[in-house]
């Protein structure tokens, strides 16, 4: 056991990734964890840590010290003291931001002790997420995790400054409120003073903002969190980050001019851009070329039509799907001509587990055609539907037929996968996109009713309003998505600032007059006291953030995440409470 020491009056001199060979000389004072420990007898070294970086220091010469450097072990938390020296040239670690120097000790002094972490902290290998996330105080020492942190410390500075010189200000909006619809379950919290009525956490702080625009604060932001009880995935979290904002008088082009630089800036942070404006793509168009609403622009491979061919050949199981008002869908897959034939019966399979009728590849490596309906649809129908496609030599065509949307998405699950497979999403590449005129409703088919696409709140394009009573399902929204690498990174939409189109939109709804004005009333009130024409957007920080740091996951630019189960494993939360704290909440628990 070694003696810990006080910290006593001793100041840091510098941070473990300061010194440089400018240095050389200097008496310095450096505090953190020892990383590794290299004992070589006579000499001992260590490098020692902080956020800052590393610094190697080398015990030599007193014995003694030597002796007190063998005795430290990994994570001990240490005061480095001693002077500045060059390395060799031949033990310079060009790795290192400090690899030209060594700090050759005078003293060191114990601070604390550690027992023996359930992982390395100095090794970036694999560590099960669930160890990591329960000794998340260790695994956010890594490397890794603290990189992840600095650089969305980093986003949300510019962000807030990026408002502020834009005109924005900064307002909170209550936690503890009332539900805000997103299309989510809502977190309850029971009230104490009021039995059996209950506070609802924040969805988003949509109808806040609205009010605050009501107010004449004219533009508003807030990187804020938002409260979701739905199913998690990786890039869903319970409670999760949003950079919201508001703005009065907006159109989409104002709300798109003042996200893009942001974007601009963001990406600047990681030493790329954002050229703008963005593409804009319908949703419609969105779901035929790339058969998701959240396209990876990434690796082209459009899907487009090619029912030309099929449309009077004699594979029947195409034609009669054409003849049924549905149509053959298909895209290329650059250099999938070598695939093998198990690869290929794969692909049939995935397209089939998707929901596909069925999948049929062709190819024409060397002029001749290969193809799974060979037989079936005859080379010269192959070879015009190859040509329409624009299919190389190299390549694989695939096609599907069935009704346009459902094949869309079938095939764009596949051109995801395949595009994955061949290497195409380059994760150091970013291409932005707005995918805007999404439907306004969509149809629940277990609820027999319309549901919101994005949130009740949406106003419809102007020039689609007269459909509402009569065929609301083709009536799109002024809502917008940005779309990053396949992500959806944004949502927002110009609002309804009428309230008698905002009634009848919950009429459409189906939710009532009485439940409105129960849910909302004091929204509906405001909206009358004139409301401005506004709009805005949400950013989901985790996902862009994520996206920045080329994580997977946005867990992993979380400083303390949940787990798919919504499980915080370091502090054991949910847990159950106290029957006191029951009692008084006026609670029971089945
Ligand atoms: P929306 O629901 O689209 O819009 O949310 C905006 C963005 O927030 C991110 N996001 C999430 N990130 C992590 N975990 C989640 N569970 C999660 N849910 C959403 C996404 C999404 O694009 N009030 C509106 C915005 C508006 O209309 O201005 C809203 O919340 O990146």
């Amino acid at each position: 056991m070694m003696k810990i020491q006080p910290l006593g009056s001793l100041a840091r001199t510098h941070t473990c990734g300061q010194l440089t060979v400018e240095d050389a000389g200097r008496d310095v004072v450096l505090l953190g964890w020892v990383h590794r420990l290299r004992d070589l007898g006579s000499i001992a070294f260590f490098d020692i840590r902080d956020r800052h970086g590393v610094t190697q220091v080398v015990a030599r010469d007193n014995p003694e010290i030597v002796a007190a450097v063998q005795r430290l072990r990994p994570e001990y938390v240490v005061a480095a003291i001693g002077r500045v020296e060059r390395r060799t040239p031949e033990s310079v670690n060009p790795k290192l931001a400090t690899g030209e120097v060594e700090v050759a000790l005078r003293e060191v002094r114990l601070l604390n002790e550690a027992r023996t972490p359930p992982f390395p902290i100095a090794d970036e290998g694999p560590v099960s997420e669930d160890t990591r996330l329960k000794y998340r105080y260790l695994d956010l020492r890594r490397a890794r995790m603290q990189r992840n942190m600095i650089l969305r410390h980093r986003a949300t500075m510019t962000t807030r400054q990026y408002f502020d010189e834009n005109g924005f200000l900064e307002i909170e909006t209550p936690m503890l409120t009332k539900s805000t619809p997103e299309g989510a379950r809502d977190y309850l919290v029971p009230s104490r003073v009021h039995p059996a009525e209950f506070y609802a956490l924040p969805q988003s702080p949509q109808i806040f903002k609205q009010i605050l625009m009501i107010a004449g604060l004219d533009r508003y932001f807030q990187i804020v969190k938002c409260f979701r009880d739905e199913d998690l995935r990786a890039d869903r979290q319970p409670e999760f980050t949003q950079v919201d904002l508001e703005i009065s008088f907006a159109t989409e082009d104002l709300v798109f001019a003042t996200i893009e630089p942001l974007m601009d800036r963001l990406l600047r942070l990681i030493g790329r851009e954002a050229p703008h404006p963005f593409l804009r793509l319908p949703y419609a168009e969105a779901i035929a070329k790339y058969g998701s609403d959240k396209p990876d622009l990434r690796c082209g491979m459009e899907i487009s039509d090619l029912s030309a061919p099929f449309r009077e050949s004699s594979f029947a199981a195409f034609r009669s799907t054409i003849e049924g008002g549905g149509e053959v869908r298909g895209f290329v897959v650059p250099g999938g001509a070598r695939y093998s034939r198990r690869e290929l019966d794969d692909l049939v399979e995935q397209a089939k587990g998707a929901g596909a009728s069925g999948l049929v590849w062709a190819r024409w490596p060397e002029g001749t055609v290969q193809s799974s309906a060979l037989k079936a649809a005859g080379e010269e129908t192959l070879r015009a539907a190859l040509g329409a496609a624009s299919c190389g030599p190299g390549d694989l065509l695939v096609m599907s037929a069935g009704l346009h949307e459902p094949t869309s998405t079938v095939l764009g699950g596949l051109r995801l996968a395949l595009a994955r497979k061949e290497g195409l999403l380059n994760p150091d590449s970013f291409k932005f996109l707005w995918v805007v005129d999404f439907p306004m409703f969509q149809w629940d088919e277990a609820e027999g009713r319309y549901e919101f696409m994005h949130h009740p709140f949406t106003s419809p394009l102007e020039s689609d309003a007269a459909l509402l009573e009569s065929d609301p399902g083709h009536v799109r929204a002024r809502a917008y998505d940005l779309v990053l690498n396949g992500s959806e990174v944004a949502g927002g939409s110009i609002r309804i600032h009428d309230q008698a189109l905002q009634r009848l939109v919950f009429r459409l709804l189906q939710i009532s007059d009485e439940e409105a004005r129960l849910r909302f009333g004091f929204f509906l009130d405001a909206l009358e006291y004139g409301t401005p024409p506004h709009g805005g957007i949400a950013v989901g920080l985790d996902r862009l953030v994520a996206l920045l740091c080329g994580e997977p996951s946005i867990r992993d630019v979380i400083a303390f995440p949940k787990t798919a189960q919504a499980v915080d494993l370091m502090a054991g939360a949910p847990s159950t409470v106290n029957p006191r704290q029951l009692r008084e909440l006026h609670l029971k628990v089945d």
